[in-house]
């Protein structure tokens, strides 16, 4: 309370901090009209945007695009995982090249740059795992075999950088690269319809 003895300036109020004291002036109007303002509208946008929501946030959009994105990616998925039994190999050089690249970057590290096998099995040979048909090559590239380490490539790669990969690997059959890994089961040359 202030002191009746040494009179004060009556805004003065009573606290102190560092000699520091304050005056309870009032607010400008135009401050008070501001705030005011703030708050009303602040009402408005949240009846508007988040009970309401006539208008979509950031964030559902987002959302909503990102779902159309996936339903369009599995559609595509799909679709393309419902044909490979009937692909053929491309053998169109635009295509190779571009499974060539793709090769380079994803399955060399595995299955050596000349495809003859480190982690992976060689590619060159007819000794396969899967089986020796394109589309058996196809089914490995698009599901993977988790367990093995090779990886189910529909997670990263689009259904054309998997077709382009797997008609170059078709490239490399009988290129017989040095050194190659030893085959890790029987002999099955690719003839069709013999191993249905
Ligand atoms: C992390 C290592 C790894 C990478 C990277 C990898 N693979 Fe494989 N791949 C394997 C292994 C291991 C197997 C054998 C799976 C098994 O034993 O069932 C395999 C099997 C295969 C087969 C089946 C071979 C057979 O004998 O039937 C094909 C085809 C193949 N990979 C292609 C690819 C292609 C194309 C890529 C790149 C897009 C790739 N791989 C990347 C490890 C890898």
């Amino acid at each position: 309370m202030n002191d009746p003895k040494e009179p004060k300036d009556p805004l003065l109020l009573d606290h102190e901090a560092d000699g520091i004291k304050e005056l309870d002036n009032n607010l400008p109007r135009w401050w008070v009209w501001l705030f005011v303002l703030c708050v009303i509208h602040s009402i408005g946008y949240m009846f508007f945007y988040h009970v309401f929501h006539p208008e979509k946030t950031q964030a559902s959009e987002y959302a909503l695009d990102a779902a159309a994105g996936e339903k369009l990616k599995h559609a595509v998925q799909e679709k393309f995982e419902a044909s490979l039994a009937s692909l053929e190999p491309s053998a169109d050089e635009v295509v190779l090249a571009k499974g060539h690249q793709v090769y380079d970057l994803n399955c060399a590290p595995c299955h050596r740059q000349d495809g003859g096998g480190l982690v992976g099995p060689n590619l060159c040979d007819d000794y396969w795992i899967h089986g020796p048909k394109f589309s058996d090559n196809l089914k490995v590239i698009v599901n993977g075999v988790p367990v093995k380490g090779m990886l189910a490539w529909k997670e990263s790669l689009m259904p054309e950088q998997i077709h382009a990969v797997a008609s170059y690997i078709y490239t490399l059959r009988g290129s017989k690269p040095p050194n190659p890994k030893l085959p890790e089961n029987e002999q099955q040359p690719e003839k069709p319809n013999e191993f249905e």
